[in-house]
C-alpha cells in the first residue's frame, strides 16, 4: 500500500521542533502513550510515558496528577567509541569530534502504527553507519512494547557498542512520585525496575530485554539497569537489534515486574516480525471504520489521518475505569485530567466507528457516580454532579487556582466549582451512544442510572424565581465569562437533560420495568419530583432578544465592551492573552463556541420562539456570536467548522476546519509541547460527518445524509455503526461530479 497520505515525515531535525516533534510523534495503545523521544536521548527532551489510570498526589501538590513511568526507550550506540547523538549542523561533513548526522528522516505510520527513524552518521574515526530505528506499542497485546535497530556499516569496517537500559530515575518535568524504595532487577538477560507511587501507592513494573546476536551482558548504575553488546561490523555488513519492553502496573498485576518479565520472555519467543504483524493487524481493523476518506484534497486527508490515530491511540481498549485526559497520554499538560473534552468531542466519533471502546468511556463515569454524587451532596445538592476535572477517584480535582502569571499572582480557577454542564455534557454522550448502538443492555444497566441521577441534580440546582426557573452561577463553554447567571447554553441544555430523563423513563418502563422499578425506588424519582422535571422544562428561562433576533448567551453580555476581535489578526495567541485576564472578563469577547456549541449539538431542535424561523435565528446566532470569539480554546474552530457547514456558510467552514485539524500538526496554539489537543481531533471528525456531511438520524430512524461539502472536495467516503450494522456513506459534491 502507498503510505504517502498515511505518514507525518520529520526530514530534518531542528531542536527548536524537539519537544512539538515529541507529541506528534506519540504511540499508544489505549494501555499507555509514550512520546516520541529519541532512543539516545537529547538535551531538554521529555521522554514521557504515561500509563492510563496511575495517578498520584504528591504532597505539595495541588491536585493528583498522572504519573510520569519509567522509560523504556534507552538504546545508545557507540561507533567506534563515539556515541550516536543528534549533533547540532555542521557544513563539516568530514571529521568533527563528535561525528556528524549526515542525513535524518522520520516518520509516523498511522497506518501501521509505527514510528521510524533512519539516520546515516559519520563517527570521528570517518566510518559511516546507517541507523534505522523503529518502535511501536502493540495494539494486540497492550503490554507488549517492541524496539528494533538495524545498524549498517556504509563505509568502512566500524566497532560499535550498543548499550540498552531502562530509566526508572524518572520525575513529571521535576516533580518526584515514587517512593525512595525501589526493586531492581539486572540479572540474566532481562532488566526489571519495580516502584511505587507515595500517595497512590500503585506499582509500577517495567521489564526490557535486548535480543542481540552477540554476546551481552547486564549491569546497572543506581536507577538504570541496562544491557549491553559489541561486534565489529565489516563494510556493508548489518546487525539487527530488537529491545522488548513491558508494564504493569498493580492496577492490572499483583506482582508487575513479575509479571512484566513473563511477558517479555513471550514476546521474545514470538519474535519481533510476528509482534509487529499482529499489531498492524489490529490497526487495520480500526481504520476499516475510523478512517474517512477525503477524495480532493490530500493535506485535509493526511491531516485528518492524525487527528483520528491520536483519537484511537489514547482510547482503553479493555479498561473501563479509565478514560482520555485533555491531552491524551501525549504530555503532562492538563496533568492527565478528564473533562468534558472527551464526551463531547472524543466519545461522538467512536460512539460511530468504535462503539465498544466508547461504551468502556461512559463506563469510566458509571464507575465514578460515587465522587459524582459525593460532589453533589458536599454542594448540598441531590443526585450526581460530575467533577468538572476527573482523574482515578472521580472526585472534583480542578485546582483552584493557576500557576503564578508573569506578574506573579495567582488566578482563581471557578470551573471546578461553577462549570457544571458537565454533567450534561456526559448526559448528551450517553443518549448518543444509546441512539446509534441500540445498546440497551448498557441503558438499562448504567446509562440511565447516570442520566437519571444526574437529573436528579439539576432538579435540586435550578432556582424559581422572577416566574421561571433560572440557573445561577455558571461557567458556560465561554470560560471568560465566569459565574453568571442563566447562560443559554446550560439553561437550554439542562431543559434537553430533563426531557430525555423523561424519554428515557418512559422507554424503560415499556422496555424493562424491572430496571424502571429499581431505579424509580434507588433515586427516588417521586411524582413530586418528576413534576418538578416536567414544569423546569416548560418554565426555565432561555434568554431571547427578540429585537435581534438571537440567542443571548447570558444577560448582561452585551452591556459590557465591544472588541472587533476579527481586527486582532494576524495573532499567535488568543485575544485574551494581548487585553489580559481581568480587562477581558468586561468584554464581549468569547473564548470558544458557546451559543454556537449549542447550535452544533441540538441544531434545527434549539428551540426558537413563536414567529422566528429555526434558520433564521441560527445565522443571526452566527453573524453575533462567530465576530465576537477569539479561539482562545483549541475546542472551538471545529465545533464552529460544523455549524458553519450546516448553515451553508462553506469557505468559513473549511477555513474553520483547515485550522482546526492543523491546531497540532502547524502547532497553532503554541503549546503542543504540552500534549496533543484531544478535542479538537474529535472535533474534526464530527466537523467532517455531521458537519459537512450532515450525517444524522432520519424520520424514519434510519441514519442519513446532507452534504454541504468544500467546493474542492470530489467526495468523503466514512464509515459508521448504526445499531451494530456497518453502513458505508459516499458523499459525493454534485458540483464537481456534474462537472466531469
Ligand atoms: C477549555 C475547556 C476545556 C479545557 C481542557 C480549556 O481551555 O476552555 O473547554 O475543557 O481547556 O481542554
Amino acid at each position: 500500500m502507498h503510505d504517502r497520505l498515511w505518514e507525518i515525515v520529520e526530514l530534518d531535525f531542528s531542536p527548536d521542533e524537539l519537544l512539538h516533534y515529541e507529541t506528534l510523534f506519540t504511540i499508544g495503545n489505549g494501555y499507555l502513550g509514550t512520546r516520541g523521544a529519541f532512543e539516545e536521548g537529547y538535551p531538554g527532551d521529555t521522554p514521557v510515558t504515561l500509563v492510563h489510570g496511575v495517578y498520584d498526589h504528591t504532597p505539595g501538590m495541588l491536585v493528583p496528577e498522572l504519573v510520569n513511568v519509567p522509560n523504556w526507550l534507552p538504546i545508545n550506540i557507540y561507533v567506534d567509541g563515539t556515541p550516536f547523538k543528534l549533533i547540532t549542523k555542521t557544513t563539516d561533513f568530514m571529521r568533527p569530534p563528535e561525528g556528524v548526522v549526515l542525513g535524518y528522516r522520520r516518520a509516523l505510520n498511522m497506518r501501521r502504527g509505527v514510528l521510524t527513524r533512519e539516520v546515516l552518521f559519520r563517527a570521528p574515526s570517518g566510518n559511516i553507519v546507517r541507523l534505522e530505528f523503529e518502535r511501536f506499542a502493540s495494539l494486540h497485546d497492550i503490554h507488549v512494547l517492541a524496539q528494533r535497530v538495524r545498524i549498517t556499516a556504509v563505509d568502512g569496517n566500524a566497532h560499535i557498542r550498543v548499550e540498552s537500559a531502562i530509566d526508572a530515575d524518572v520525575t513529571n518535568a521535576g516533580v518526584p512520585h515514587y517512593l525512595p524504595e525501589f526493586t531492581l532487577d539486572d540479572r540474566g538477560d532481562t532488566i526489571g525496575v519495580e516502584l511505587k507511587t507515595q500517595q497512590s501507592k500503585y506499582i509500577v513494573g517495567v521489564a526490557s530485554r535486548l535480543v542481540s546476536p552477540r554476546r551481552i551482558q547486564t549491569g546497572s548504575t543506581e536507577k538504570r539497569p541496562y544491557t549491553v553488546t559489541s561486534f565489529d561490523l565489516a563494510q556493508e555488513d548489518w546487525v539487527v537489534l530488537d529491545k522488548f519492553s513491558s508494564i504493569y502496573t498493580s492496577r492490572d498485576a499483583l506482582s508487575p515486574l513479575e509479571t512484566a518479565q513473563g511477558k517479555i520472555a513471550e514476546a521474545a519467543s514470538v519474535g519481533y516480525e510476528e509482534l509487529r504483524a499482529r499489531h498492524e493487524a489490529e490497526w487495520a481493523k480500526y481504520w476499516a471504520t475510523s478512517d474517512i476518506h477525503i477524495d480532493g484534497d490530500e493535506e485535509a486527508q493526511r491531516a485528518l489521518r492524525f487527528t483520528t490515530y491520536h483519537i484511537l491511540i489514547p482510547a482503553p481498549r479493555l479498561d473501563e475505569r479509565v478514560s482520555i485526559g485533555a491531552k491524551t497520554l501525549s504530555g503532562l499538560g492538563y496533568k492527565g485530567h478528564v473533562f468534558w473534552d472527551t464526551e463531547l468531542f472524543c466519545v461522538p466519533p467512536l460512539i460511530l466507528t468504535q462503539p465498544k471502546l466508547a461504551r468502556n468511556l461512559l463506563m469510566y463515569r458509571y464507575h465514578n457516580l460515587p465522587g459524582a454524587r459525593h460532589k453533589a451532596q458536599a454542594n448540598g445538592y441531590d443526585g450526581a454532579m460530575y467533577p468538572w476535572e476527573s482523574t482515578d477517584t472521580g472526585e472534583e480535582t480542578t485546582p483552584q487556582w493557576s500557576d503564578p502569571q508573569p506578574d506573579g499572582t495567582k488566578i482563581r480557577i471557578w470551573t471546578g466549582d461553577s462549570e457544571q454542564h458537565i454533567s450534561t455534557d456526559i448526559a448528551y454522550a450517553i443518549e448518543k451512544y444509546w441512539r446509534w448502538t441500540g445498546d440497551d443492555e448498557f441503558l438499562t444497566q448504567y446509562g440511565a442510572e447516570m442520566i437519571l441521577d444526574t437529573a436528579v441534580f439539576w432538579g435540586s440546582r435550578v432556582e424559581e424565581k422572577n416566574g421561571r426557573f433560572e440557573i445561577s452561577q455558571q461557567i458556560g463553554p465561554d470560560e471568560y465569562h465566569e459565574n453568571i447567571d442563566n447562560s443559554v447554553f446550560v439553561n437550554r441544555m439542562v431543559v434537553w437533560h430533563l426531557q430525555t430523563a423523561f424519554a428515557v423513563l418512559d422507554w424503560l418502563k415499556a422496555n424493562a420495568p424491572a430496571d424502571h422499578q429499581r431505579l424509580v425506588e434507588a433515586l427516588k424519582l417521586t411524582p413530586e419530583r418528576l413534576a418538578l422535571w416536567l414544569d423546569i422544562t416548560q418554565r426555565m428561562y432561555l434568554p431571547f432578544d427578540t429585537n435581534e433576533g438571537i440567542h443571548v448567551q447570558f444577560p448582561g453580555f452585551f452591556d459590557m465592551e465591544y472588541i472587533p476581535v476579527p481586527h486582532y489578526t494576524p495573532r499567535i495567541g488568543s485575544v485574551q492573552a494581548m487585553l489580559g485576564h481581568a480587562r477581558t472578563i468586561q468584554t464581549q469577547v468569547i473564548k470558544q463556541a458557546d451559543v454556537v456549541m449549542l447550535m452544533a449539538l441540538l441544531g434545527e431542535n434549539i428551540g426558537v420562539p413563536e414567529g422566528f424561523s429555526v434558520r433564521e435565528v441560527m445565522l443571526n446566532n452566527w453573524n453575533t456570536y462567530y465576530p465576537r470569539c477569539d479561539h482562545g480554546s483549541s475546542l472551538s474552530p471545529a465545533m464552529h467548522a460544523w455549524t458553519a457547514a450546516r448553515l451553508g456558510l462553506i469557505d468559513t467552514a473549511y477555513e474553520l476546519f483547515d485550522h482546526a485539524v492543523h491546531i497540532d500538526l502547524h502547532d497553532n496554539k503554541g503549546n503542543v509541547r504540552d500534549g496533543i489537543h484531544a478535542a479538537a481531533c474529535g472535533g474534526v471528525w464530527q466537523a467532517i460527518v455531521f458537519g459537512f456531511c450532515g450525517l444524522h438520524i432520519d424520520a424514519a430512524g434510519q441514519p442519513a445524509v446532507d452534504p454541504r461539502l468544500p467546493e474542492h472536495w470530489r467526495s468523503v467516503t466514512f464509515t459508521v455503526y448504526y445499531r451494530g450494522e456497518k453502513q458505508t456513506f459516499t458523499v459525493k459534491n454534485p458540483a464537481l461530479v456534474s462537472s466531469s
